[in-house]
């Protein structure tokens, strides 16, 4: 999306969207690997999991999801009645781009007698085509509770999906998505930063290659790598996913030194997410004065794809187990 950002000029960006805030009683959700000025002034930062929870429980008439197009829509598919605005539409997800609708549902179909796990970053349309859907802090959970005899398609994420598979010893048929921003750390890079520092822990979110899982000292969603930051023995980690979440390690602990895991060019800039990047303090103003651009979601594939969400938050929360949820969509 194009801001005019000429016509903004001289606005005080943060009482602006305050006022718009209070003024369209908006809540302002925030995903860790958002830009620290945008961290800071929203009413919520979390995991997608988490984020999936505030937006299905808050009574704001306005979400504006700071993150990218997919936890918006997931926003809008579990809260329909409420007006969900993503700053920039064009914030995708590589995941989501590796796994098209159709040719997920022909790999659906080539194995019947499989269930659809999949991860939350994907379209709405191959969450509509999928029985239970994780997150990355909630897939060990939901995947303990699926009866061993029963055979799952995993996707659109390999590196996730073989993570589970070599933690948990579970066979999964996985889909050859990858995460750029994961896959762009070095692992030659990342063994000369643990020399330069040695004896300090690596953490790892589970998007990242196995090259790298095989360094980690923790492996855990956005949320279980803070945890691991407050709680680590030592007081410098190397910090192996997207670098921005260093903004609420130093927040919580400021005294500890934390250093993003690089990239082959030895820095960890090229581990930026391009995507959630896109989202701008000018932008966010903008759709809240605007409540635009809107995520719109078609009635019969929400409540398809509402299906898998719920299945997912129900068994996160180890409310119910897969037995208790009704007809799969296996063909
Ligand atoms: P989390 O659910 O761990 O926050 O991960 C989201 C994501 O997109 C990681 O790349
Ligand atoms: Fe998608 Fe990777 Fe960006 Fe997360 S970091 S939103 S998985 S491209």
């Amino acid at each position: 999306m194009t801001v005019q950002t000429q016509d903004l000029q001289g606005l005080d960006l943060r009482a602006e969207i305050d006022r718009l805030r209070k003024e369209r009683n908006a809540v302002i959700l925030a995903h860790y690997y958002q830009k620290p000025e945008i961290q800071d002034l929203a009413d919520f930062v979390g995991d997608s999991l988490d984020l999936s929870r505030k937006a299905q429980a808050t009574d704001a008439d306005v979400i504006a999801f700071c993150g990218v197009r997919f936890m918006a829509e997931t926003a809008k598919i579990l809260s329909p009645e409420k007006i969900v605005v993503l700053p920039d539409m064009d914030a995708g997800c590589s995941l989501e781009d590796s796994c098209p609708p159709e040719q997920f549902a022909a790999f659906r179909a080539a194995h019947p007698d499989h269930i659809a796990l999949t991860y939350i970053n994907c379209s709405t349309e191959v969450k509509a085509l999928s029985d239970v859907i994780v997150t990355s802090s909630s897939a060990e959970k939901i995947l303990s509770q699926i009866p061993p005899e029963q055979k799952i398609i995993f996707g659109p994420d390999k590196n996730l999906g073989g993570y589970l598979a070599r933690k948990t010893g579970r066979e999964m048929l996985l889909w050859p998505g990858v995460c750029i921003v994961h896959e762009a750390f070095s692992e030659t890079e990342l063994l000369k930063l643990q020399i330069e520092h040695p004896g300090a822990p690596v953490a790892a979110h589970p998007e990242c290659p196995p090259y790298i899982l095989d360094h980690a000292d923790y492996v855990g969603s956005t949320s279980g790598i803070l945890a691991f930051a407050d709680t680590m023995p030592g007081d410098t980690l190397i910090v192996a996913t997207e670098p921005h979440i260093i903004h609420q390690m130093q927040k919580a602990a400021p005294l500890k030194t934390f250093i993003g895991a690089p990239g082959a060019d030895g820095n960890c800039n090229c581990n930026i997410c391009p995507y959630m990047a896109l989202n701008t303090l000018e932008k966010l103003y903008v759709a809240l004065r605007d409540l635009t651009p809107r995520v719109e979601i078609e009635e019969g594939l929400r409540l398809q794809a509402k299906k898998s969400l719920d299945a997912m938050l129900a068994m996160a929360s180890g409310t119910v187990g897969l037995g208790d949820l009704g007809p799969l969509k296996v063909a």
